[in-house]
Order: C-alpha cells, then sequence, then structure tokens
C-alpha cells in the first residue's frame, strides 16, 4: 500500500491506510495505548486497542521512534473532536505498527518549542532541534521567503549567477577567512565577504540584471544578528539611479509581506525617507526603529537611509571606507572629492534600509570611471602598486566599456528573523555557528593531521 501524507488523512475517513513518521507523544492508557504520529505534513491522534494485533509493540513503544502505522481513518466521538487543529475530527485506528527504527531517549522533548532548552545542547544535537515545530516552521517560512525572492527576481530579468567562493580578497571591513593553497605553497584564497566586485564585473559583462542568494562569510564576532557565514540577497542592475533601486526593492518587499505575511501592516507607506544627517539628528542612530508599539509582533517599520558618508576614522586614526570603496560620490562632494579635502564630509551615493531597528540591506550606486575608483584609493592612503596588485582586474575592467550601474543586498537572515518575530539569526538559520563562532554539532573548527598541514606548507605557531 502506498504511503498516505498525515494532512490528507481527513479526505480517506473510512479508508485503511498507511502512515509513516515519528511517534510525537504517547500515552498507554491500560486498555488501549494512544499516539500521536508526525510527519513532514502534521500530527495524527492514533489509538491502539487491547484486542489489535499492535498492542504489544505500541506498549513497548517510545516517543521518537519511526514507525509505519497501517490503519483505519475514523471519526472521533463527538465528544473528542477538536475544532480548528489539523485532524482533530478524526484518529486513525491502528491495526499494524513496523517500527522502521528506534531511539533513545531524546536530550530534550521536541514536542516543546524548546526555547528554554539550553542553547549549546540545542546546537550539539541541532539536528533534534529542528524536529520542533516551531524550527520546522521558521526553516520552511525561509525558504518560502527565498522562493518568492528568487521568482520575483526572475520575473523581473534578473539572472542568477554564482560567483566563485573561492577568491581573492575583497575588501569590505572585515576580517576574511583564508584556504591555504596545496599547488602553490605560501599563497591563499580567500572566502568572499560578498560577492561586491563579481556583480559589478557581471555589469561589465553585460548581464544588467544580477542576482544570487549568496553565501558570504566574514571572521567578525559574532552576536544576536550577526553570524560568521550569512546569506544575502546579492543583486545589481545597470543603467540605473539610486531611486531605482529603493523602488524596485520597496515594491518587492511590500509584496513579500503581502504575500507570505498578510498580517502584518506597515508602519507607514512608502517608506520613510531620511539622509545619514537628518537620522543622527533626529534619532541619534542610523537604524531607528521606527514602530509604533513595539510590542506588536505583526507590525513593520521600513524605512530609507541615504547619503551615507564615504570615508570614516577607524579607531586607530586611519581612513577607511564606510560602506565600501565601490561608492560614486554625491554629486554635491564631487569637487572636495576630486581636489581631495574635507574628506570626512564627502558623501557617497550610497543607502541602507532599515527594518524595526535593524540594518537589512545596504547599497550604492557605484564607480564605473577608473579616474575616479583610482582617486578612492588614493584616498585611502592604498599605494599605487598595492591598488595594481589588489584591485587591477576592476581597473581594467572600467576601461572596457563599464555601463554606469548600482545595487543593493539585503541579508536574508535578518530578514527571516523579523518576519519570524525571532529574537536572533540563529534561530532562522538551521546550521548555525554559536556566537563564538563554533559548530558545536561537528566541532568545528577543529585540527588537521600533520600530513594536511605538511602537504598546505602549513607550520602552526605556538
Ligand atoms: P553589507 O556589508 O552592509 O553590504 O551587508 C549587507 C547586509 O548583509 C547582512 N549582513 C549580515 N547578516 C548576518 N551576519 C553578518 N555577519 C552580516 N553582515 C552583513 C545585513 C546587511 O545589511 N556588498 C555590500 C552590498 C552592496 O553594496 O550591494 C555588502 O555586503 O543584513
Amino acid at each position: 500500500m502506498k504511503r498516505t501524507y498525515i494532512k490528507d488523512l481527513k479526505d480517506q475517513v473510512g479508508e485503511e491506510v498507511i502512515i509513516k513518521g515519528w511517534v510525537s507523544i504517547r500515552r498507554d492508557q491500560g486498555k488501549m495505548v494512544f499516539m500521536d504520529m508526525r510527519d513532514m505534513t502534521g500530527l495524527i491522534q492514533c489509538v491502539v486497542l487491547l484486542a489489535s494485533p499492535a498492542i504489544e509493540t505500541a506498549k513497548e513503544m517510545r516517543t521518537e521512534w519511526v514507525l509505519a502505522v497501517s490503519g483505519v481513518v475514523n471519526k472521533r466521538p463527538e465528544k473528542n473532536i477538536k475544532a480548528g487543529v489539523l485532524n482533530g475530527e478524526i484518529e486513525l485506528e491502528v491495526k499494524n505498527i513496523e517500527v522502521l527504527n528506534k531511539a533513545e531517549t531524546l536530550p530534550f522533548d521536541v514536542s516543546s518549542d524548546t526555547k528554554e532548552i539550553n542553547e549549546d545542547t540545542r546546537l550539539k544535537y541541532r539536528y533534534l532541534d529542528l524536529r520542533s515545530q516551531r524550527m520546522q516552521n521558521n526553516i520552511r517560512m525561509r525558504d518560502k521567503i527565498i522562493s518568492f525572492f528568487r521568482d520575483y527576481m526572475h520575473k523581473n530579468d534578473f539572472v542568477e549567477i554564482e560567483t566563485p567562493i573561492m577568491m581573492k580578497g575583497t575588501p569590505e571591513g572585515s576580517r576574511e577567512y583564508v584556504v591555504p593553497s596545496r599547488l602553490y605553497k605560501g599563497k591563499f584564497y580567500v572566502l568572499p565577504q560578498s560577492p561586491q566586485q563579481f556583480k559589478q564585473l557581471s555589469m561589465v559583462a553585460g548581464f544588467e540584471r544580477y542576482f544570487q542568494i549568496a553565501r558570504c562569510m566574514r571572521d567578525e564576532d559574532s552576536r544576536g544578528d550577526r553570524q560568521p557565514e550569512f546569506t544575502q540577497l546579492d543583486f545589481e542592475m545597470s543603467f540605473v539611479e539610486q531611486e531605482d533601486v529603493l523602488s524596485y526593492t520597496e515594491a518587492m518587499f511590500t509584496e513579500l509581506v503581502k504575500t507570505l505575511y498578510p498580517n502584518k501592516k506597515f508602519t507607514a507607506t512608502p517608506f520613510p525617507r531620511f539622509t545619514f544627517a537628518q537620522v543622527m539628528e533626529k534619532y541619534g542612530t542610523d537604524k531607528p526603529d521606527l514602530r509604533k508599539n513595539k510590542e506588536d509582533p505583526d507590525e513593520l517599520a521600513f524605512a530609507w537611509i541615504t547619503d551615507f558618508p564615504m570615508f570614516e576614522k577607524k579607531d586607530d586614526g586611519s581612513i577607511a571606507a564606510a560602506h565600501h570603496p565601490f561608492c560614486s560620490i554625491h554629486p554635491e562632494d564631487k569637487e572636495k572629492f576630486m581636489k581631495g579635502e574635507d574628506l570626512y564630509n564627502i558623501r557617497a551615493n550610497s543607502y541602507d534600509l532599515v527594518l524595526n531597528g535593524y540594518e537589512l540591506s545596504s547599497g550604492s550606486i557605484r564607480i564605473h570611471d577608473q579616474a575616479e575608483q583610482k582617486q578612492v584609493f588614493k584616498l585611502l592612503n592604498i599605494s599605487d602598486e598595492d591598488t595594481q596588485k589588489k584591485f587591477g582586474h576592476m581597473l581594467e575592467a572600467f576601461t572596457y566599456g563599464a555601463p554606469p550601474h548600482g545595487g543593493f543586498a539585503p541579508g536574508i537572515d535578518r530578514t527571516v528573523m523579523i518576519l519570524q518575530n525571532e529574537p536572533n539569526i540563529r534561530e532562522v538559520i538551521p546550521f548555525p555557528k554559536t556566537g563564538e563562532g563554533k559548530d558545536l554539532m561537528m566541532n568545528a573548527p577543529s585540527e588537521i593531521s600533520e600530513a594536511q598541514l605538511r602537504e598546505l606548507h602549513i607550520k602552526v605557531r605556538d
């Protein structure tokens, strides 16, 4: 007999079926055993009567065992009907149980929402934690959100391009993860902090509209809204101005919410806009939480912040690009920029999207002119030689007909976190790292063998 999914049992009343899944809850009442069976589609209450040939197995069975259960779908007696719950009106009268696999007692109860369980334990046994309904829902909604973005992008003529994971450094302000090369002694690949350079080069390549569900890696301290590995909806468009990117993105997020979260409401539409100077003066932060009622889980306060400074002073007094060095310069500040004056008051054509007090996304209109790009590196005190070594390929690409272009990169993890009302992004990433950057389940990072080290020409210092 073919397996029936639990969600479809309501259409099979009176028929004999086989379901497969896990035992969620089990209650031995002496004269009969009740158990809830769970598969990816839902839950069903099963009853094993004393007269059933399955009663012996039912008596010895424990929660989280994996079973194939056959039986007849019955209407529940009137007094046992649970209205408004999936399968609240039916139950399965069990005829036979085949044990597909037994299970030891789990380290924690996965029929709860696991919020109260020690997080290290949850992460060590992530494959069990993910069995809970809350986590299943988070990961399935993440999939729906990603799939919405993909469809939306494709409908708007974007092409998804996979860019390399092993590359050369891209300067976006964080420390990079490095991968030693076996073939080239003393040389290293670097993992991308974002596909920034590749997406710009895809514009030079004439794709005009690129996107990617892109994994990014940054060796930075983790916290609630940061992981060393995270995902962006990375995109780039040619022949656009700032307004084009903003209105495209605003329409996309509005439709995302209306489609997947119809109960949520916007604090304000169109999304309010502030320049960096305005928002700092009014709220003292560049990611203000503009919700009217911060207790309301369904309120979404989006806001745009534009005209960020191009440069910033680091703690050690040195100068850095505030976003990244590829942002174009605000037209009113071009003269100062070319003269190299009043650097910290030069604005970039850059913008952020903020949601409920979180920075959801950053982007900019880029430089596509070689001289302008060289001037940025000069003002960042990067020598001509270093510029050539690190960014020669970008500068060269700009000489072969680079179109004007700009883009954006909403963080997928932060988007899902806020829409799912979770307190941190670990709750919406299937297999995240701890706050200390560890994978407790696989135990990474870990040592590698002496032989591997030798092959990679690497010696670990004390
Ligand atoms: P930026 O570095 O601002 O821009 O990143 C864009 C968005 O990515 C998300 N994000 C993170 N999410 C989780 N963990 C992290 N460690 C983390 N770091 C960033 C945030 C953030 O707003 N290449 C540029 C984009 C561009 O200019 O088009 C970039 O990566 O939601």
